[in-house]
C-alpha cells in the first residue's frame, strides 16, 4: 500500500504529485509550484478522488500563500478545477484560518485516518464469504492513504469476510482498472476487472452481494454524486435485493447542498469518450438516496432516512 506522501505532499516550495494519469505502468511525479500549476493538476486529474483533490488544493493554497502569491487568486482558482467533489471548497476553508504547513499536513494525516475509521465501520457490514463489487477508485490514491471503498475491502479481508471483488473498468478513464486493480494487487485481496455492462448479469447470476463505492458529495438529504455509473449500479442492486454501501468521509458530507438536484456535476471534454465523433463526457451521477442501504463515515454507519441519520450521532453495523 502507497504510502501517504507517495500520493501527495507538500514540501517546502512544491506540491509533490503521483502522476495517477500513467499508473499502474510508470510511478512518474508531477511538481506544482504554483497554485495554478496545482489547479492544472487537479483539472488534468494528475491527482483525482474527492479527498486527494481536497488535500492537494489545501497544499496548493498554503504553498500559494506561503510564497506570496494573492490569496484570493489562489484560492478562485484551485476552487474552480473541478465542481462536484465538496471536499475540494471542504478542505479550503479549513486552511483560510490557518493557512500553515503545519494545519495543512494534518488535514492530510487526519483525512488518512478517518479512512481507517470508517473503513472498520464498513466492514463490519460484510458477510463472511462477501463478494463485492466496485466502482471507480476510492483507495488510497482517490483519499490521500488508505481509502474509503477500497479501505473498506481491506479491513474487510482482513477481518476474513471478503473472498472477492468485481472491479468495474469504470470508462472513460478506467479508474477502476488501472488504479483500483493496482491497490487489489498491492495487497493481495482477490479480483477480477469486468466492463462496466456486465455488472447486470453477474448480479442477475447471484454473484455479487454488495455494491461499496465512495463518492464526491453526500447532500443534506442524502442523495449521493460519485463517478457515472453509480446510478445504474444503484438501480441494479435495488432490482436484485442487493446493498449498496457508501464509504465516505464527513468531509464529503455537504449539508449545505439540499438534495442530488442541487449537486453540480462535471462535464468533461468529449474526447475522452471520443476522439471521432460528437459525444457527452458527464463525469458524475446522482444516486438517489432511496437507493442507498448505508452511508458509512468515520463516525459510524448512517442508514435510512438519512435526512435525519447525517446529522444525527451514527449507529454501529
Ligand atoms: O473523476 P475522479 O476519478 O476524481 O472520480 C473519483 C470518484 O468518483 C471516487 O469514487 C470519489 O471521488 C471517492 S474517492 C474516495
Amino acid at each position: 500500500m502507497l504510502e501517504p506522501e507517495r500520493i501527495v505532499r507538500l514540501e517546502h516550495d512544491a506540491v509533490v504529485l503521483l502522476d495517477q494519469r500513467r499508473l499502474p505502468g510508470e510511478e512518474v511525479d508531477v511538481v506544482c509550484s504554483t497554485a495554478a500549476e496545482v489547479a492544472v493538476a487537479i483539472k488534468e486529474m494528475v491527482v483525482r478522488g474527492a479527498p486527494a483533490i481536497g488535500i492537494a488544493a489545501a497544499y496548493g493554497y498554503v504553498l500559494a500563500v506561503t510564497h506570496g502569491e494573492d490569496p484570493q487568486t489562489a484560492d478562485d482558482v484551485l476552487r474552480r478545477s473541478r465542481p462536484t467533489a465538496v471536499n475540494l471548497a471542504w478542505a479550503l476553508d479549513q486552511v483560510h484560518a490557518e493557512p500553515t504547513y503545519e494545519a495543512a499536513r494534518q488535514l492530510h494525516h487526519d483525512e488518512v485516518e478517518r479512512c481507517r475509521a470508517m473503513s472498520a465501520h464498513a466492514a463490519a457490514l460484510f458477510e463472511t464469504g462477501t463478494r463485492a463489487l466496485t466502482h471507480c477508485n476510492a483507495g488510497g490514491l482517490a483519499t490521500g492513504g488508505y481509502g474509503s471503498a477500497v479501505g473498506a475491502l481491506i479491513a474487510a479481508r482482513e477481518r476474513g469476510r471478503l473472498d472477492h471483488v468485481w472491479v468495474d473498468e469504470t470508462r472513460p478513464l478506467l479508474q477502476g482498472a488501472r488504479l483500483t486493480a493496482w491497490e487489489l494487487e498491492t495487497v493481495g485481496i482477490p479480483h477480477a476487472v469486468i466492463a462496466d455492462s456486465a455488472a447486470a448479469s453477474l448480479m442477475a447470476a447471484g454473484e455479487v452481494d454488495c455494491v461499496v463505492t465512495g463518492a464526491d458529495r453526500i447532500a443534506a438529504n442524502g442523495d449521493t454524486a460519485n463517478k457515472i455509473g453509480t446510478y445504474s449500479l444503484a438501480v441494479l442492486a435495488h432490482f436484485h435485493g442487493i446493498p449498496l454501501y457508501i464509504v465516505a468521509p464527513s468531509s464529503t458530507v455537504d449539508l449545505a447542498t439540499p438534495d442530488g438536484a442541487a449537486i453540480p456535476i462535471e462535464e468533461r471534454d468529449p474526447s475522452e469518450i471520443s476522439a471521432r465523433f460528437p459525444a457527452r463526457n458527464p463525469a458524475f451521477d446522482v444516486t438517489p438516496a432511496e437507493l442507498i442501504t448505508a452511508i458509512v463515515t468515520e463516525a459510524g454507519v448512517h442508514r435510512a432516512p438519512l435526512s435525519d441519520a447525517l446529522t444525527q450521532p451514527a449507529g454501529a453495523a
